[in-house]
């Protein structure tokens, strides 16, 4: 297995590992820690099919179904990220960490390219440790025992982002869409044990105790600095790539420039903790 760098600030292409494959522990293991050191990892030219991906998901933990978006026929655990050339909006298209708004969001994501256009269609991921790490003593202090409160309503509920023709907020999903729950703004890796800045502006709504309008220029301030370029990668999908994000630590941004062709990805998630 050969682990190579992507640019200074996270991510690594990973080789010699066949997907298909059965995999010893200390390989699996080698991935593992792969992805806690660089954030996001890319294993290039892999030929899974559905079952393949869902077992190797299963491997880090149980498998999350999106409580909110289409599975791959009779794949629940796998989103089926699809935009035709027809449609103009596409899927994760504005910065996230995907489903903060559960008590217990996932360790992480693996998306295989099925199908990308000529150009365009990139994804931009932002290491949130290293937009911790930047930040000032002061602004450090003040946010360590802040609360932000989290929900799927800007997004799912009626009105928001995917409640349209294509996925029609349902009754049962609108209720669970205008749920919230509480992370810390601070969290620790499970893993690493380092620190970093858990918010996202799809997700977090505002700080708890203080109102939308006094959270809104904190957090403001801290989506644009956690999404500086200089700690950002932007990953250039080729067919048959098969990538996995620490969903812990990191954001990400799915570029929707591809107007006129098509673009399909299916991702598996995995389950994790509840953050501290
Ligand atoms: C997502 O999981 O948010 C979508 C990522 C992508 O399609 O590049």
């Amino acid at each position: 297995m050969e682990i190579t760098p992507l640019c200074s600030m996270m991510g690594a292409r990973i080789e010699g590992v066949d997907l298909t494959a059965a995999r010893d522990n200390a390989t699996t293991d080698a991935i593992q820690q792969a992805l806690v050191d660089y954030g996001f990892i890319v294993f290039p030219d892999q030929h899974i099919t559905p079952e393949e991906h869902i077992a190797f998901g299963a491997q880090f933990g149980p498998l999350n179904v999106h409580p909110h978006m289409e599975s791959l026929e009779g794949h629940p655990e796998i989103l089926n990220i699809k935009k035709e050339p027809e449609e103009t909006a596409n899927f994760g298209g504005g910065w996230h960490t995907d489903l903060t708004f559960l008590e217990e969001p996932p360790l992480g994501s693996i998306l295989y390219a099925r199908e990308v256009p000529p150009l365009g269609g990139d994804t931009l991921y932002a290491n949130m440790i290293a937009a911790y790490d930047a930040l000032s003593e002061g602004m450090k202090e003040m946010l360590e025992c802040m609360v932000a409160i989290h929900s799927a309503s800007r997004i799912y509920a009626q009105g928001g982002v995917y409640a349209n023709d294509k996925h029609p907020a349902k009754n049962k999903e609108e209720q669970a869409a205008l749920a919230t729950c509480e992370h810390p703004v601070v969290r620790t890796h499970p893993v690493s044990g380092r620190k970093l800045l858990f918010v996202n502006p799809s997700f977090t709504l505002r700080f708890k105790n203080m109102r939308k309008s006094e959270s809104r220029p904190i957090l403001q301030y801290l989506y644009n600095h956690s999404t500086t370029a200089e700690f950002v990668y932007r990953h250039q999908w080729t067919v048959n790539d098969v990538a996995m994000w620490d969903n812990r630590s990191t954001q990400h941004y799915a570029l929707n420039d591809y107007q006129g062709h098509r673009r399909v990805m299916h991702r598996v998630t995995v389950d994790g903790d509840r953050p501290f």
